[in-house]
Formats: C-alpha cells, structure tokens, sequence
C-alpha cells in the first residue's frame, strides 16, 4: 500500500518536472522561416519587405551553393558538396548553427538567408499584438529575441573568409535591399 502511494507522488514529480521543462522550452525563440513574415509584410503601403527579399540574392543563397560555379569554388577548399559544408552553409543560410530545439517545423535551409538572420528567431514576435507594440516602442526587445536590423552586422558575412568576396560597402550595398516601411 505504501509503495504504491509512494510510486503515485513519484509519477505526480516526474510529470511535473517534465511540464516544466516543455513550458521553458516553448518559451525560447525558435527560427520559424521566411514564409511567416510574408502575409502581413507584403503590401506595397506596408513597405513589402517579403517581395523585396524574395528577389534579392539573399533568398536564393542556399540554391547557389547548388551551382556548378559554387561546386568549382567548394573543390578548391576540398568540398564535395556546397550544400552539405558547414564551411558554406553558415554564411548561406539563417541560423545554420543553431541547435534542432531553435528551428521550428516551417523553418527550411532552402528560404537561405532570411529576415531572421537579420531581424531575430521570429516563433515570440511573430504575432500582431507584439508587432505593433514593437512599432508603437512599448515592447521590449530581448524579451521577444527582435533585433530592428543594423548596417554593422553585414560584415558577419561579408568579409574576406567569402571564397568569392566582393569589396562591401554597408551603406551602399543596403539600397540594394532596402524595404523601408512608407510614412503615413
Ligand atoms: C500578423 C502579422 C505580422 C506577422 C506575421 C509579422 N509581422 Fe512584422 N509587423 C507587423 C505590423 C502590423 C508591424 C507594424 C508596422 C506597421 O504598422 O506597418 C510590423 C513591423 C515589423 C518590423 C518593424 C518594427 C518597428 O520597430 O517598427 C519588423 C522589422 C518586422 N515587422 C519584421 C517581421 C518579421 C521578420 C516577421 C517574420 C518572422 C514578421 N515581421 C511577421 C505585422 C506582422
Ligand atoms: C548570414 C550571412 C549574411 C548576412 C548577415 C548578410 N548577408 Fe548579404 N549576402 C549573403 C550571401 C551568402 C550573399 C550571396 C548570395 C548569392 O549570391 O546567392 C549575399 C548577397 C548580398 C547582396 C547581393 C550582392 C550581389 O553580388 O549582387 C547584397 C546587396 C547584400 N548581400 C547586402 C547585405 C547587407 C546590406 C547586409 C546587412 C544589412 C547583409 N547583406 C547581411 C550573406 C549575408
Ligand atoms: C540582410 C538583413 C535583412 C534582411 C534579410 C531583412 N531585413 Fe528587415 N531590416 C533590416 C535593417 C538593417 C533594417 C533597418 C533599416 C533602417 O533602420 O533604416 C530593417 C528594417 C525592417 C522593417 C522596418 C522598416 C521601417 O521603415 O521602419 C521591416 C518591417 C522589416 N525590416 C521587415 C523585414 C522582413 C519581413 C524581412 C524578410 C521578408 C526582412 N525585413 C529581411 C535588415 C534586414
Ligand atoms: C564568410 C561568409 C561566407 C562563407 C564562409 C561562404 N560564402 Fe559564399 N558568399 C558570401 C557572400 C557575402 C557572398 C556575396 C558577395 C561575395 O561574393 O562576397 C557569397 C557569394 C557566393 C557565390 C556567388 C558568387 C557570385 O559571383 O555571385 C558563390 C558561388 C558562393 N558564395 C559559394 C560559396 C561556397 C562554395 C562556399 C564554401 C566553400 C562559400 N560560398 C562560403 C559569404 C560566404
């Protein structure tokens, strides 16, 4: 009898021990992918950042590793396959380093490099009521894992450890990709 009570409060331990581990972990910001952002970044009055990056070469980043041109260059470096390297993958596609328990099911290799590389895992902001509050300025930033984007991070991938590096200038290679949101 007693055993059994005993065995009754270690089940009721266990459980709750692991409940409170998912709940941590649903509380951590996961990369949830480019696809997410495009129904409410879109419309050309809300500065249609989606359209703007889906035709910048950021989007096709992972692809151009499946190029013959990036197969010449990953065999100079001893690399077989681009899209298999580490070596090319970090630079190529968001949050390639990041942990399994940090990517969502919707994150995908092939979005490359996304807004989140730029902007934070995006699973906590995600929702309207945190975007507006971050536009409003009543929303803290490192609650929700947002980063507003900054010319100074560029350089995270932009440096000469590119095989294929071309001289990068911030401010001017931003009017390339900008997608500013319209006043008014
Ligand atoms: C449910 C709709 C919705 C989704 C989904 C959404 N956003 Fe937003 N986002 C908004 C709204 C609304 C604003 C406020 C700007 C405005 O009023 O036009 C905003 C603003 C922003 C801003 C500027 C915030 C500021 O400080 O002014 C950034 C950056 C941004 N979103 C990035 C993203 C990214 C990246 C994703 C995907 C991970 C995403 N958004 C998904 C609705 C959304
Ligand atoms: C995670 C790495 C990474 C970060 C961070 C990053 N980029 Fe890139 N960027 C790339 C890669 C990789 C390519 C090349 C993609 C391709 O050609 O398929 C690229 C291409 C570009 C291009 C096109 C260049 C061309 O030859 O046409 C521009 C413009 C650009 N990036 C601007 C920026 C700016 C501005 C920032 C910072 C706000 C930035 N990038 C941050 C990885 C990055
Ligand atoms: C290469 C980095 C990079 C990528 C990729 C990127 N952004 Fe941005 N984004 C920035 C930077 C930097 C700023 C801030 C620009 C400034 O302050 O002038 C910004 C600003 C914004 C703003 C606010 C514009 C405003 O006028 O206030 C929105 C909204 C936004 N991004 C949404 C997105 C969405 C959605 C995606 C993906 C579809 C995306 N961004 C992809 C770097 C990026
Ligand atoms: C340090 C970051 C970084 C690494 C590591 C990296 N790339 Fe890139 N890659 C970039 C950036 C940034 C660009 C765009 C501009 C440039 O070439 O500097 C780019 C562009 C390219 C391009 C297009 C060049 C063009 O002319 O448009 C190819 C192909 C490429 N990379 C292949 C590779 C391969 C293969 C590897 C692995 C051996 C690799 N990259 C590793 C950052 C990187």
């Amino acid at each position: 009898m007693k055993k059994s009570l005993w065995m009754v409060g270690l089940v009721f331990v266990l459980a709750l021990v692991f409940s409170m581990n998912l709940f941590a972990q649903t509380e951590k910001a996961q990369y949830i992918g480019a696809a997410k952002c495009k129904m409410c970044h879109t419309a050309k009055a809300k500065g249609e950042a989606h359209p703007i990056w889906s035709k910048s070469k950021h989007a096709s980043a992972y692809a151009t590793l499946g190029t013959e041109e990036a197969k010449a260059v990953g065999k100079k470096a001893g690399i077989d396959d681009p899209q298999k390297s580490s070596k090319c993958l970090k630079c190529h596609v968001t949050a390639y380093d990041a942990p399994a328990t940090a990517k969502a099911a919707t994150y995908k290799m092939e979005d490359g490099v996304t807004c989140e590389t730029c902007h934070g895992p995006g699973s906590l902001y995600q929702s309207m009521k945190v975007m507006k509050a971050l536009a409003a300025g009543t929303q803290d930033h490192a609650a929700v894992s947002y980063n507003p984007g900054d010319l100074k991070s560029c350089v995270k991938c932009h440096n000469q450890e590119s095989p294929t590096y071309k001289p990068f200038k911030a401010e001017q290679d931003w009017k390339q990709i900008a997608h500013p949101t319209p006043k008014g």
